[in-house]
């Protein structure tokens, strides 16, 4: 029996964090053995936002492939490429752009978000509205039954389908209709207790070492009503506590009650949720290391995802191209 297809992208915007690992990364790991799985660096989307400052830009595209293979994705189970060395996406981008009307682009509400988060920043180009038709062509390329992602995500699937059902009207059925794959996780706390983000520098990276990760959430704050350890705790306005309800449910019932009759000091308490954090994240960073050893591999991965993605990218786009009477 063939397997249904997969596929996801990820932008590269620095380095990933516990945010990354818990909302996708660890589901596209478990995703890679049941699916027949396409993933990748969506390294034109970066440029969407982030034309005007790409010196930073190489640095990132290489640690977030490093990251991907760290976290567990397998070259051998899974095709792991970079969006730009497949120019079909760019093919595919002009077609579609020829059939998408204006005011769907202007209608998806991460358009709006997106300018008034990064406002200062001219996002009034062509490159940034059509940021969704983009994901679209990463998408429909490659025919996949399923697209694993956040929901934040779900208006941009909502959007590519709506293209695909409009192309398969115009000239012919070519393209499928492609479902989420929703991720159900908690929102990850950055150490602040603000949502993690790199923009907000609150942020437990993948490749940290173990004594960065120490001295971060040492230096965090728990319950500020808590000053001496007979104090009795707040569990559910320490950042703390929202780390061990996603990193150590087991130990959640004991610890909450143990921190409301103050029988448990925040030390021990992070000490406790460090050794669960460094038992996910040591085997990535041991992984890390091999791979920052051996740059050729890391090349020759990315060359062979590319050549597995162009080969079926390829054939999409010539069916497109002759739906569209380009070829004959
Ligand atoms: N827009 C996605 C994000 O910011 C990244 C992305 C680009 C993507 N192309 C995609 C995700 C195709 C899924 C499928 O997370
Ligand atoms: Fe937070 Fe744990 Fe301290 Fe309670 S004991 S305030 S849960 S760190």
């Amino acid at each position: 029996m063939t397997r249904k297809r997969v596929l996801s992208g990820i932008q590269p915007s620095g380095k990933l964090h516990l945010g990354n690992l818990v909302g996708a990364l660890q589901n596209w790991v478990s995703l890679q053995d049941k699916y027949d799985c396409f993933f990748f660096i969506a390294d034109y989307h970066a440029l969407t936002t982030g034309y005007d400052n790409v010196k930073a830009l190489p640095g990132y595209i290489k640690d977030v492939a490093i990251d991907l293979l760290a976290v567990g994705l397998d070259p051998k189970k899974c095709v792991l490429f970079k969006q730009s060395d497949v120019t079909a996406h760019c093919e595919l981008h002009l077609l579609f752009s020829m059939i998408t009307p204006l005011s769907w682009l202007e209608r998806v509400p991460t358009y709006k978000s997106k300018i008034a988060e990064l406002k200062g920043k001219d996002l009034g180009t062509y490159g940034f509205l059509g940021y969704p038709v983009l994901q679209a062509v990463d998408i429909l390329l490659y025919k996949p039954a399923f697209v694993p992602v956040g929901e934040d995500q779900l208006p941009h699937l909502e959007l590519t389908r709506e293209i695909s059902r409009r192309f398969n009207h115009f000239y012919g059925d070519i393209f499928p209709e492609p479902k989420a794959l929703l991720t159900h996780v908690p929102t990850m706390p950055g150490l602040d207790g603000r949502k993690m983000s790199k923009s907000y520098g609150n942020t437990i990276a993948l490749s940290d070492t173990s004594d960065d990760i120490k001295k971060k959430v040492n230096s965090m704050i728990t319950d500020p009503a808590r000053v001496k350890k007979e104090d009795i705790g707040h569990p559910d306005v320490c950042t703390v506590f929202s780390y061990h309800k996603i990193f150590n449910q087991a130990g959640v019932p004991a610890i909450e009650q143990e921190c409301k009759e103050a029988s448990r000091g925040c030390v021990a308490c992070k000490k406790e949720f460090l050794s669960h954090l460094l038992e996910i994240l040591e085997p990535i960073q041991k992984r890390r290391r091999e791979i920052e050893t051996d740059e050729n591999k890391l090349h020759d991965i990315l060359a062979d995802g590319a050549k597995k993605a162009k080969s079926i990218a390829s054939t999409t786009l010539k069916e497109a191209k002759e739906a569209m009477g380009l070829i004959s």
